[in-house]
């Protein structure tokens, strides 16, 4: 069940073939779709609980109805154990839609922007990110066998890897915000101050919530209630795609594993890397923490 990767634009997608890329940037939007992007591994399930929970006002039976991953259509996966592509999947879904979507903001369906749609983008500490995508590519088999940890840091970096480079990835969608209508949001600052983030996701949707429905959502979405939703876990998911021995999808979920795999020398490679990747961006991420 290895998924094919098509390179487009020099970035590696989990896109099928060249004529379902052409359907998949043919996308027809609605303006009001939500669509939540990020690169991968930076807290795409725990935002989309997050976004249905306010979307149900916080009752946890609707958020119940199916797994995240029935809820909101991923746009460009074309996934092979799945009867129907997601794609037409989104198509015959009633509004509002919300999309989730890992593609780089260069190469988003034009009609996207057309429609003007609402955008919320999460962004991920990239060493983080970096840990998390090595223990998914062990623990499924849609995507390439990572090799080694030392093997998989230099793809990393190199973004020679599913949704390309990190950098360009962070860096694309910065700034698209200037020009959409993007909230950009941090994994590390959900983590830290649920409430306050929450309350950007509110105002930017132009919603508002009691105290106490939000407290629910911030309990609802913590990372040891996700873990035990099977709604939200992923276990629903084949065996023969995602083999939970390995490593479950909810791993570990806070900042700073990559401290129990980085060495201090891979740690200084990294440094250095980032600074001159990320030279002349106002984005910034505290990679120490
Ligand atoms: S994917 O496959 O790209 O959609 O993966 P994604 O959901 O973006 O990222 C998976 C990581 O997010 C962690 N996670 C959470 N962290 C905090 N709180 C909650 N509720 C939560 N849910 C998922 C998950 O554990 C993965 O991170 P790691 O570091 O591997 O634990």
């Amino acid at each position: 069940t290895l998924i094919n990767l098509l390179e487009i634009d020099g970035v590696m997608l989990p896109v099928i073939s060249k004529e379902i890329w052409a359907r998949v940037c043919n996308f027809q939007a609605r303006p009001d779709d939500l669509i939540l992007a990020t690169y991968p591994k930076s807290g795409t399930t725990w935002t989309q609980e997050i976004l249905d929970m306010i979307h149900n006002d916080g009752d946890v039976a609707k958020c119940q109805r199916a797994t995240s991953t029935e809820r909101h259509p991923f746009i460009e996966l074309t996934f092979t154990h799945k009867e129907k592509l997601d794609l037409d999947w989104a198509n015959e879904m009633p509004s509002p839609r919300m999309l989730k979507t890992h593609l780089p903001s260069h190469l988003m369906p034009p009609n996207i922007w057309k429609q003007n749609c609402k955008v919320i983008y999460v962004a991920r500490n990239p060493k983080d990110c970096m840990v998390s995508s090595y223990y998914f590519h062990k623990m499924t088999s849609m995507l390439p066998d990572p090799k080694s940890w030392e093997d998989f840091f230099e793809k990393f970096m190199a973004g020679k890897v599913v949704c390309g480079s990190w950098y360009d990835h962070v860096k694309g969608w910065w700034a698209a915000k200037d020009k959409y209508q993007i909230l950009y949001l941090f994994y590390e600052d959900m983590k830290r101050n649920p409430k306050r983030e929450i309350h950007k996701m509110l105002e930017f949707l132009g919603k508002t919530l009691s105290e106490d429905v939000i407290d629910k959502i911030i309990y609802h979405t913590s990372f040891d209630v996700m873990k035990e939703n099977p709604m939200a876990n992923q276990t629903g998911v084949p065996t023969h795609i995602f083999d939970h021995s390995i490593s479950h999808f909810m791993r570990k979920g806070m900042p700073g594993d990559w401290k129990n795999h980085f060495t201090v020398a891979m740690n200084e490679t990294f440094d250095k890397h980032y600074k001159k990747k990320m030279e002349g961006t106002t984005l910034t991420f505290c990679t120490e923490i």
